[in-house]
């Protein structure tokens, strides 16, 4: 018979082989027959499987509260610095994206493994918070620059409200609120953030919607799957900025030299090496 040559890449999420482009074995004429929207096609192409009506609104709820806060924030910046200079659509995004890590919006993988390895080891949210403190960490998915208990984050309270109220299990969301009410005791600006929030719900709906098995979901959660929410979602906030910048005619940015502080190591007592 045949002899198949080796393949050198293996792929599993689309196949635009056949006569019509498939997601995860999905025509896409029925992934418009049957309306599935961004959800849908994130879960097929991220998942490789369809989610519950609840968790494809939930997955799009995410891509549409995490989209901007504003032009203030690193990765907006950076991306209105990058097309002041002159620069394209995707340099601009780029370099908004590229300062998405442990402090700014990339939070969430560390916020699930965090809050998962916690609530399965029994501990309580005090032992955690102590825990993590004695190891001079700080909890990903706790704190804010702005926000607070007194000024608190609606994107939050909208995905706890709809997490609550859908959801068939909150047991990390759960814990992660319980793992704020012992920080933000402490300091009135360590709320549960957007990043722990989302990170939290999507721990339950991976571990308790039915669609994965117990090893999938922590899979998906090691491989740094939930990064992958914020970053989708913050580019169409970047990229809207790249617009405004570029439609505004916004001239090259120089920041205001006094507001640098320069200082100089002091030098004074390095021996330099006469010359021979
Ligand atoms: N866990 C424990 N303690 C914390 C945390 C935390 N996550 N965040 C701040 N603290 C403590 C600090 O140790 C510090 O304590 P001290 O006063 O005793 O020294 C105090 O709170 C203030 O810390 P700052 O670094 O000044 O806090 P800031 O308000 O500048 O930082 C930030 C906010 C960056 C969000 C910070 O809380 C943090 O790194 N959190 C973890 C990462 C995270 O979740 N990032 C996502 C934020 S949401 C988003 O970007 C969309
Ligand atoms: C964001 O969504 O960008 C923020 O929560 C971070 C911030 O400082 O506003």
């Amino acid at each position: 018979g045949m002899i198949r040559k080796p393949a050198a890449f293996i792929s599993s999420i689309s196949d635009e082989r056949g006569q019509e482009l498939l997601y995860a074995g999905m025509r896409i004429s029925d992934v418009f027959k049957e309306e599935i929207g961004i959800g849908g096609v994130l879960s097929l192409l991220w998942f490789k499987r369809r989610l519950p009506d609840y968790a494809c609104k939930f997955i799009e709820m995410v891509l549409q509260l995490t989209a901007d806060h504003g032009p203030a924030v690193s990765g907006a910046m950076n991306t209105i610095i990058t097309a002041r200079a002159g620069k394209d659509l995707v340099s601009s995004l780029a370099a908004g994206l590229l300062t998405i890590g442990d402090r700014f919006g990339g939070a969430l993988d560390g916020a699930a493994a965090n809050f998962t390895s916690a609530l399965n080891s029994g501990q309580t949210p005090r032992e955690f918070v102590d825990s993590m403190r004695k190891a001079n960490k700080l909890i990903p998915g706790i704190g804010h620059k702005v926000k607070s208990k007194t000024n608190p984050d609606l994107r939050v309270e909208l995905v706890k409200d709809f997490v609550k109220s859908t959801f068939p299990a909150t047991a990390t969301l759960d814990y992660a609120i319980g793992v704020e009410a012992v920080t933000s005791a402490k300091k009135d600006s360590l709320i549960l953030n957007v990043d722990g929030a989302i990170a939290a719900a999507f721990c339950d709906l991976l571990n308790c919607s039915g669609a994965f098995t117990q090893e999938e979901a922590a899979e998906y959660l090691k491989v740094g799957t939930l990064n992958g929410l914020f970053v989708l979602g913050r580019s169409i906030g970047f990229i809207g900025h790249f617009i405004d910048q570029k439609m505004l005619k916004q001239p090259l940015y120089r920041h205001p030299s006094d507001d640098f502080y320069i200082s100089f190591a002091d030098h004074s007592r390095v021996v330099v090496q006469p010359k021979k």
